[in-house]
């Protein structure tokens, strides 16, 4: 599923490109632009940037966000593959 509809980056890579981070730096926290870098890309509109973080709580993996409200909300989310309010999610 596409999860970033700027870039076309699918539920698949994020997870893919999440494992090879967290090999890489072990303990660390993920941060979504991680995965836009891990991607050659960087984030457009930001709308996707919600679902990532979810997604990869789902994962089980550390997320580090800008506000800790952000993570409060995306711990009580769980990714669901549902759509977002992104203007260019269809
Ligand atoms: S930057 Fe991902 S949907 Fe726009």
């Amino acid at each position: 599923m596409i999860i970033c509809h700027c870039n076309h980056i699918t539920d698949h890579e994020i997870r893919e490109i999440a494992k090879q981070l967290a090999e890489e730096n072990p303990g660390q926290p993920l941060r979504s632009n991680q995965i836009y870098r891990g991607r050659g890309c960087k984030a457009k509109c930001g709308c996707c940037r919600p679902m990532i973080e979810a997604l990869l709580l789902d994962c089980g993996y550390d997320v580090s966000v800008a506000q800790k409200e952000d993570l409060d909300r995306l711990r009580q989310r769980r990714f669901t593959g549902a759509t977002n309010d992104c203007p260019g999610f269809s």
